[in-house]
C-alpha cells in the first residue's frame, strides 16, 4: 500500500490585523492580560462579507500553485470547519464552486480544533487504499463574526482569529516517507464545556428573539477545564504516535500543536520534554484559528525552513467535543 505524502501546502489570512489594544478599546480587557494568559498579540479578522470558503479558496490556490496543479487535477475535497458559510450545505461545496470545478466529492468535517487531524485521518485512509490521488484538505474558519465582542464574551473573543490552511495530499511509493500514523479520539461527556447552543434542532423554533437576547448564538467555554484536558490529551496522543511507530521524542524534528493558547503549547512541550526548537508556534500573530491552525502553522514552518526531507513532523490537536488526536509524518 502506498503512503500519503504532503505534495504542497498554502495558507491565507485576511488583511485586517486586530491588536490586543484594539480589543481593549471595545471590551474590558488589556494587552497585558491577553499576552500573559494566551501569548497572543494580534489576530486577523475577515473583511465584511468575506466567508470561510473565501479564505479556504485563497489558501487552496497557493497550495495548487506550489504543486503545479490546476483545480481540475483534484479528485476530492475535504474541508474542516466549524464556521461554514451557511448552516447547510457544508462549506466544501462552496470551496469547490469557487475553485471552478464539479463532480468530485466534497466532505465536510465538523470536529472543531481537531478537524484538520480528523480530515487527515480520512484522507490518509482513502489515499492508501487508492480511492483518491490528488486530495485537497483545508482547515478554515471565520470566527470574528460569531463572537460576543462585549466584555461578557471576552474570555473567548480575545482567543480566536480568522484564517485558512490548505494541503494537497497524494500517494507516495517511497516506503520511508509520508503519513506514518493518525490517532483520533473523542469524549462527548464534555460537549458543553466548549459549546455553541443555537443553530441545531435542540430548540423549537431553532432560533427566537429570546434566544438571541440571551446570547445563545455565541460560543461559551469553561476555560480552566479546556486548559486542563488540552494540556494532558495532546501529549498523551503524541506519546501514542511515538509508541506506534517505535520512535522517541528525540526523533521529533518539530511538533506542530494546534494553536489553542501559547500556555497550552508550553505545557505540552514540558510534558513531552521537548526543546524550544522542537515546537512550532505562531498563535502570537494569528490567535486560535481552530481547524485552520495546524495547516497554517505547518506552511509557515515549512517556509521558515523548519522542515526538511526525512524529518519527523508531529501534529497534535485538542478541541470542542472534546476531540483530540495526533499524526506522525515522515517528511
Ligand atoms: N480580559 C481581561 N480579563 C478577563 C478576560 C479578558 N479577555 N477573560 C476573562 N477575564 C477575567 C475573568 O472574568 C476573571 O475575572 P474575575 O476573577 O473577576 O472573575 C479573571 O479574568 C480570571 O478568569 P479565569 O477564567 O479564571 O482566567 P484563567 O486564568 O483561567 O484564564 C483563559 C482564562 C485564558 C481562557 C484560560 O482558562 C485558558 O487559556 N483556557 C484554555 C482555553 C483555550 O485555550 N481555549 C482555546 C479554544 S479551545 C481549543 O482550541 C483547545
Amino acid at each position: 500500500m502506498p503512503r500519503t505524502e504532503f505534495i504542497s501546502t498554502g495558507f491565507y489570512v485576511p488583511e485586517r490585523v486586530v491588536t490586543n489594544d484594539e480589543l481593549a478599546s471595545i471590551m474590558d480587557t488589556s494587552d497585558e492580560w491577553i499576552r500573559t494568559r494566551t501569548g497572543i498579540t494580534e489576530r486577523r479578522w475577515a473583511a465584511n462579507g468575506q466567508m470561510t470558503s473565501d479564505l479556504a479558496v485563497e489558501a487552496s490556490k497557493v497550495a495548487l500553485d506550489r504543486a503545479g496543479l490546476q483545480p481540475s487535477d483534484l479528485d476530492c475535497i475535504v474541508l474542516a470547519t466549524l464556521s461554514g458559510d451557511y448552516f447547510f450545505p457544508g462549506g466544501g461545496v462552496y470551496l469547490q464552486r469557487k475553485l471552478g470545478i464539479t463532480d468530485i466529492p466534497c466532505l465536510d468535517v465538523r470536529n472543531q480544533c481537531t478537524g484538520f487531524l480528523y480530515g487527515l485521518s480520512i484522507a490518509d485512509a482513502w489515499i492508501r487504499t487508492g480511492q483518491y490521488k490528488r486530495l485537497l484538505l483545508v482547515g478554515a474558519e471565520v470566527h470574528s463574526t460569531g463572537m460576543d465582542l462585549s466584555t461578557k464574551g471576552r474570555d473567548l473573543s480575545v482567543l480566536f482569529g480568522d484564517g485558512a490552511g490548505a494541503v494537497i495530499l497524494g500517494p507516495t511509493e517511497d516506503p520511508g516517507r509520508g503519513v506514518l500514523s493518525t490517532h483520533i479520539f473523542a469524549d462527548g461527556r464534555y460537549a458543553e464545556l466548549l459549546f455553541c447552543d443555537l443553530g441545531g434542532c435542540a430548540h423549537t423554533p431553532r432560533m427566537s428573539h429570546e434566544h438571541l437576547d440571551a446570547g445563545l448564538h455565541f460560543p461559551v467555554m469553561h476555560g480552566k477545564e479546556v486548559f486542563k484536558h488540552a494540556s494532558t490529551k495532546m501529549p498523551d496522543a503524541v506519546k501514542l504516535a511515538l509508541q506506534a511507530n517505535g520512535l522517541t521524542t528525540a526523533d521529533i524534528k518539530v511538533l506542530i500543536p494546534h494553536q489553542a493558547n501559547l500556555r497550552i503549547s508550553e505545557m505540552v512541550q514540558r510534558q513531552l520534554g521537548l526543546r524550544d526548537d522542537q515546537v512550532y508556534n505562531n498563535i502570537q500573530r494569528y490567535g486560535n484559528t481552530t481547524a485552520g491552525s495546524i495547516p497554517i502553522a505547518l506552511d509557515e514552518c515549512l517556509q521558515d525552513g523548519g522542515i526538511n526531507r526525512g524529518d519527523l513532523v508531529m501534529f497534535a490537536a485538542f478541541g470542542s467535543g472534546f476531540t483530540w488526536g495526533s499524526a506522525a509524518v515522515r517528511w
